[in-house]
């Protein structure tokens, strides 16, 4: 069990938010992640569109041998789960659930903002999970569908990020939340200016952590091997390798190009 990897999808580089928490946590574990990068962004498309591509990219971490798959897109869980947790026979762990119970947990006046995609707004997936645990609580949603651009093209500390993020979110912090679900794995990357923006009486929910809980109650931490790594992308290596780098703060070394809808190559 422990040879096969932990197989992580996101469309782009923002499930690296994922892995970088999964990779602290499981220093032993060999991980496979895969980016969409040739479709990103799964936001604007259909619901259908984001299933068959959340099937595809789950059946190539399947063919790297994956013995569990996190699916580190918003996106992808708010439309694709439970169609995926159908269609395969491993564990399939979304980023929705831990994200609601930890935004839960933190608020404490039960008023909560949710940022995400058109397609995971448009869902209602986080309102309906967060009033399936307590209906007195108030959430309020808003697409911010220019934030994923603005980290794929590595603007997180660029002017018009912060010019973006406060026209977003001012109309938000008018109804006085007091937690912020960062609904989108992209997110966490803008998160000092999301926090500037809403200031520190806001707490921000990254589910990345929430999701190594989940991981937490599948696999057990006891080991003294190292596990590796190994970076799958449907385009563009070039520019996921320099996001990568200052996402996770160090190099990748292994990373391949796959094309989409030919018979996976595995180095
Ligand atoms: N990072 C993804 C999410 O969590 C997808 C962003 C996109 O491709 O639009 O929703």
């Amino acid at each position: 069990m422990r040879k096969q990897p932990i197989g992580i999808f996101d469309s782009g580089v923002g499930g690296l938010t994922v892995f970088k928490e999964i990779r602290k946590k499981f220093p032993f574990e060999d991980i496979v992640y895969f980016g969409d990068t040739a479709r990103v962004p799964y936001g604007p498309k259909s619901r259908n569109t984001v299933i068959e591509y959340s099937i595809q990219n789950a059946r190539f971490l399947l063919q790297c041998g994956a013995k569990i798959i996190v699916v580190a897109c918003n996106t992808s869980s708010s439309v694709a789960l439970e169609t995926l947790k159908k269609v395969l026979s491993i564990p399939v762990i979304g980023v929705i659930e831990p994200g609601v119970i930890s935004a839960v947990n933190n608020s404490k006046n039960g008023k909560i903002g949710i940022i995400g995609t058109e397609g995971t707004i448009r869902s209602k997936a986080y309102s309906q999970a967060i009033l399936k645990l307590n209906n007195n609580y108030e959430v309020f949603a808003k697409a911010c569908p220019l934030f994923v651009s603005l980290v794929e093209e590595g603007m997180e500390n660029h002017e018009i990020t912060k010019i973006i993020s406060n026209e977003y979110l001012t109309p938000l912090l008018k109804k006085k939340i007091d937690a912020i679900i960062l609904g989108c794995t992209h997110y966490p990357i803008l998160k000092h200016i999301i926090q500037q923006t809403v200031g520190n009486e806001v707490t921000l929910v990254d589910s990345a952590q929430a999701v190594t809980n989940e991981l937490e109650k599948i696999l057990s931490p006891e080991t003294s091997e190292t596990g590796c790594d190994k970076f799958y992308v449907s385009d563009n290596e070039d520019k996921f390798r320099k996001i990568a780098s200052r996402i996770l703060e160090r190099e990748i070394e292994s990373l391949i190009n796959v094309k989409l809808g030919e018979s996976w190559y595995l180095a």
